[in-house]
């Protein structure tokens, strides 16, 4: 669960993780400052200044003040460790997850939520500016997520020493076990203690876990191992699928590693991404959207902005999550994605769905693009991972897609492509960021880039 931090101002991470960088804080030699909060940052921590440098703090919020001591300093920036809370601002609130310090996945939830929003859509706008030198024509006031806490229906656990089961702690490999997790829905933290006890239980070695909601209310444990499947499991996995009962309605279970899957149970994953009925039918190990609530105003996005397309090209598409609403709304899609398996789960939904005006190939989307070029495409969406999209994004200028819809989970990496668009003569019309990761940095955006006819 722990998310990684991007580069933040004044160092990479690796300058910042790394203990032997000159200048490294020494227990003892340092002492503490009063520092005043004044924004978060687009990293885990908040900022405070200190004599002409930026100081990133955790566990505080705009308007705290605290005393607190710099514990890696460099020319630029430092870091510093809370001493002790002088003053709290309005936008702080105690932190509700016993867990918040040592697991790390959340660490904005002592900031106020409409601070949290606030923080995104400037975030977005200056990753842009700043990366991209880019802004936008209409930006859209940033959407809330419908559910603060609870929204996850998607957790994955790591498998620590004697079978500890929980996050990585911040910056490490050490697993802390957690009780709860209160962004994970109420089913999945239902379901927690159960698999707690089959992986130490189990003989076969285990990874990471995850527990995915299935869209009914039941939960799907898939696990990834190292090395064989113990066949003495069996039972316990059995037992676990026999005795699971409410509140902990586990359905099914998935295990598997290089060279083998087993499968107890119903694995099957269900999403709603839209309000007109269309339902996703997928294994556990495809890629979904982790908050299906903050999905559905997504998908309404995407499909805004998409109108009145009527042939659409609806690139890194997993299991269809925009296809088939853009389907349903009319349009002739053709969804395409690496992962066979999610290809395969996107064309039997189509198929139960009706929507037979989505089909899908199997692909990366470079090739795709370098094999079948745009052929009338009137709309191109993509939804790349964090990493982005250089190639597609380069392909897609060089063949003068008209108008793109560009889905993103990093304002960073969402800026440099676009950056390149820009450059081929795309202007950005609507912009809109939405949150789906409460209590955390993470934002999405979809933003709309069209090719510019003088
Ligand atoms: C952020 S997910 C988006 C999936 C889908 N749009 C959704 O909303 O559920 C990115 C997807 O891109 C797929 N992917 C990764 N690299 C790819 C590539 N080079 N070409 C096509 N698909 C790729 C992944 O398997 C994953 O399903």
């Amino acid at each position: 669960m722990h998310h990684t931090d991007g580069e933040e101002d004044g160092g990479t991470r690796e300058e910042v993780l790394n203990g032997d960088t000159p200048g490294a804080w020494r227990p003892g030699s340092t002492p503490s400052v009063a520092l005043e909060i004044s924004s978060l940052s687009h990293g885990p921590d908040a900022v405070a200044r200190h004599e002409g440098r930026v100081v990133f703090v955790p566990g505080v919020a705009p308007g705290d003040t605290v005393e607190a001591r710099l514990v890696n300093e460099h020319a630029s920036f430092a870091r510093a460790e809370v001493v002790r809370r002088l003053a709290s601002g309005a936008a702080y609130r105690v932190a509700p997850c016993a867990w918040v310090t040592e697991c790390g996945g959340c660490p904005w939830q002592q900031v106020a939520y409409d601070v949290q929003l606030a923080a995104k859509a400037t975030n977005v706008r200056e990753a842009l500016a700043r990366i991209g030198g880019l802004s936008a024509a209409h930006e859209l006031p940033i959407r809330r997520a419908p559910d603060e806490w609870r929204y996850r229906h998607r957790i994955r656990l790591h498998v620590g020493a004697g079978g500890a089961l929980g996050y990585r702690r911040a910056r490490s490999h050490q697993v802390v076990e957690i009780g709860d997790c209160v962004i994970a829905d109420a089913a999945l933290a239902a379901a927690l203690p159960a698999v707690r006890a089959l992986v130490r239980r189990l003989a076969t070695r285990l990874a990471t876990v995850e527990l995915v909601g299935n869209g009914a209310g039941g939960v799907v444990v898939s696990g990834a191992a190292h090395g064989a499947f113990v066949a003495a499991d069996e039972r316990h996995i059995s037992t676990l699928l026999a005795t699971a009962a409410a509140p902990a309605r586990i359905v099914g279970v998935q295990l598997a590693a290089d060279g083998w899957q087993r499968t107890w149970g119903d694995v099957r994953v269900r999403v709603d991404p839209d309000a007109g009925g269309t339902t996703i039918v997928q294994h556990p190990r495809a890629f979904s959207q982790v908050n299906p609530a903050a999905n559905r105003l997504l998908v309404e996005t995407v499909c805004t902005m998409a109108a009145p397309a009527r042939r659409v090209l609806d690139l890194f598409c997993g299991a269809g999550n925009f296809s088939l609403p853009l389907a349903r709304a009319g349009a002739d899609v053709i969804g395409v994605e690496a992962s066979a398996a999610a290809v395969a789960d996107a064309r039997a939904s189509a198929a139960a769905c009706g929507l037979t005006g989505a089909r899908f190939e199997a692909t990366s989307a470079l090739h795709f693009l370098r094999q079948q070029g745009l052929a009338g495409t009137e709309l191109v969406v993509l939804d790349p991972p964090r990493t982005g999209a250089a190639g597609a994004v380069a392909q897609l200028a060089r063949l003068r897609a008209p108008r793109i819809v560009y889905v993103s989970c990093d304002p960073a990496t969402l800026a440099r492509d676009v950056a390149v668009l820009a450059a081929a003569g795309y202007r950005i019309g609507r912009l809109q960021p939405l949150d789906l990761f409460p209590q955390t940095p993470h934002v999405e955006t979809v933003l709309e880039a069209a090719l510019a006819i003088d």
